[in-house]
């Protein structure tokens, strides 16, 4: 299934089963779901099902469900899902996994929390896009539903290297992004290469995100609906956004 317009994030889609390997390098998903613990015990959260959008490999979905909370996760990528299934059935965990689009869910007030994390919601691309998001989002939350979701503000004129491996399997990723300031639209170049076994494949993939700041997100939250209640640094439920990113936290009023 095509990511936004044909251009595809290999990771998401030929390279899912490396996604894991390359993001635990740098993310602690540990942090990030006691954070959206503390985080929803702050805002009030009235207990029901969590949404997880765009869950990729299901590293959120995992470690909610494991802590005692009913969450199904959705997301585009066919690829990304079938390791979030196996990862799941490894766990002996039954999640209700479902392949759908941010801009078209198949739900009605079904939830009391939706979580888009790790940037996800920047795949959308033009202010249609996520207004589309943003309303289908809203029309899954219950009333008096919260809505969390991370925004970087950077991108990386300097082209950067990551690597990881383990026993048998290892990848190598070389990137560069390039932004268009008339869209806000981020193309980062990768080139990837992959070991598995005896085998090497060498990938060239193109990523596209769009870069939206807090002031403007804030705007197209408010006129569909929401109310936005918080911004903190990623992570630390005590501090202000930094310079980088921002963790917003909107909710659904409740009539
Ligand atoms: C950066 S990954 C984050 C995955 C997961 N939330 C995590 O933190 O590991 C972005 C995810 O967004 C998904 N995605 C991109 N566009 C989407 C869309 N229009 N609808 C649903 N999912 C989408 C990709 O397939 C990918 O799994």
């Amino acid at each position: 299934m095509d990511l936004q317009g044909g251009l595809h994030c290999l990771e998401y889609y030929e390279l899912a089963g490396f996604y894991d390997l390359l993001t635990q390098t740098y993310t602690d998903y540990q942090e990030q779901v006691d954070f959206v613990q503390q985080a929803l015990s702050y805002y009030q959260w009235r207990p029901g099902r969590v949404l997880d959008l765009a869950c990729g490999t299901g590293a959120h979905s995992l470690l909610l469900t494991k802590a005692g909370y009913q969450v199904v996760g959705v997301d585009l990528s066919g690829q990304m899902l079938r390791r979030a299934r196996q990862k799941a059935a490894a766990l002996g965990l039954a999640i209700p996994l479902h392949q759908a689009d941010l801009r078209e869910l198949p739900y009605d007030r079904s939830f009391s929390a939706a979580l888009c994390l790790n940037f996800s919601l920047t795949y959308m691309l033009t202010n249609e896009d996520l207004r589309r998001a943003l309303r289908s989002t809203w029309k899954a939350l219950q009333p008096g539903g919260l809505f969390l979701f991370d925004l970087a503000y950077q991108f990386s004129p300097e082209p950067w290297q990551e690597m990881a491996w383990e026993e048998g399997r290892n990848i190598r990723v070389s990137s560069v992004e390039s932004i268009d300031w008339a869209s806000q639209v981020i193309l980062r170049r990768s080139s990837y290469w992959v070991g598995e076994g005896e085998g090497m494949h060498e990938y060239q993939g193109l990523d596209r995100r769009r870069l939206t700041l807090s002031q403007d997100m804030l705007y197209h939250l408010e006129a569909e609906g929401f109310q936005v209640r918080g911004q903190h640094r990623r992570w630390v439920l005590k501090q202000e956004p930094d310079n980088f990113s921002a963790l917003i936290v909107a909710q659904k009023p409740n009539s």
